[in-house]
């Protein structure tokens, strides 16, 4: 009798795949499976994609890849004719939070790419999703940005807040179907995102918010994930601190 061929995990996805945490994701699950990378400059991925081969991806396909582009966005989707079973959303800027002050096109840029864009990115992949009987993950990410605004940044917070308030209702919508929703909410990463700035009280690594998401991704449910887990204490604190103090928070 012939050798039984071992099932194909089926393709991963990354829509922003420069992101430092994306690239961890991808290195942690590729072996085995075809990995879409779709970014607005796949000519800086030739460094992840030979990682992810050398790690055992069976392909590595780069997509052109503009968030806030709609027809950018169908036409990476398009692109994947096999089962996605793994799709991390993982664009985002920070923007610059004094310019969002006085130019108000910059802060609508940072609403675009941190809740519009990506508010479109998680209705049309879950729209896709759900439609294929293999159980699948989406990654989204929050952030702790998101859980109280501070004036330091509250631009960026704010997309954050909205997009962590869709996912807590794309999550109930998924619920009993086959699709896992992972919900990201890390604290300070020490990363590209972050480059030049003090790390805040328990920052963490972009491997350590992979790890974690691999490892929720594990189970069968979806999960909101503070990362690391201990903030979810602080996070809690901060909800009680009067403005007058809050007020003065640094970055
Ligand atoms: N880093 C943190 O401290 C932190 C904390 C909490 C949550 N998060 C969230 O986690 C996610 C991943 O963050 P990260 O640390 O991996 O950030 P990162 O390394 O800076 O990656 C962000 C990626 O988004 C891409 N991007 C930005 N605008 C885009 C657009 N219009 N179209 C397509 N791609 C675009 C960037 O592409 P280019 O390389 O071309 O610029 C970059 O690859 C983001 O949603 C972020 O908000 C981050």
């Amino acid at each position: 009798m012939p050798a039984r061929e071992p099932q194909r995990p089926g393709d991963l996805l990354l829509l922003g795949a420069t992101s430092d945490i994306g690239g961890e994701i991808a290195q942690r699950l590729c072996s085995g499976r075809r990995i879409h990378l779709a970014a607005r400059r796949p000519e800086a991925l030739n460094d992840l994609d030979a990682q992810l081969r050398a790690r055992g991806a069976t392909e590595v396909i780069r997509h052109s890849f503009e968030a806030t582009d709609a027809k950018s966005l169908n036409a990476v989707l398009e692109a994947i004719d096999g089962p996605l079973t793994y799709a991390v959303v993982c664009f985002g800027i920070l923007g610059d939070q004094e310019r969002a002050e006085r130019d108000a096109e910059h802060a609508v840029e940072i609403a675009t790419v941190d809740y519009t864009a990506q508010i479109r990115a998680l209705t049309e992949l879950s729209s896709r999703l759900v439609t294929q009987a293999t159980p699948s993950v989406l990654v989204a990410f929050s952030s702790i940005a998101g859980w109280r605004a501070r004036r330091a940044n509250y631009v960026y917070g704010s997309t954050k807040a909205g997009l962590d308030a869709f996912c807590q209702g794309l999550m109930d919508r998924l619920h009993g179907s086959p699709v896992q929703l992972i919900l990201a909410r890390p604290g300070f990463v020490i990363g590209s995102m972050t480059e030049g700035m003090s790390p805040a009280p328990m920052s963490v690594y972009p491997s350590d918010v992979a790890e974690a998401v691999v490892e929720a991704s594990r189970g069968s449910r979806s999960r909101t994930l503070w990362i690391p887990a201990r903030l979810r204490v602080l996070a809690w604190i901060m909800r009680c601190v009067p403005r007058p103090v809050w007020r003065r928070m640094p970055k």
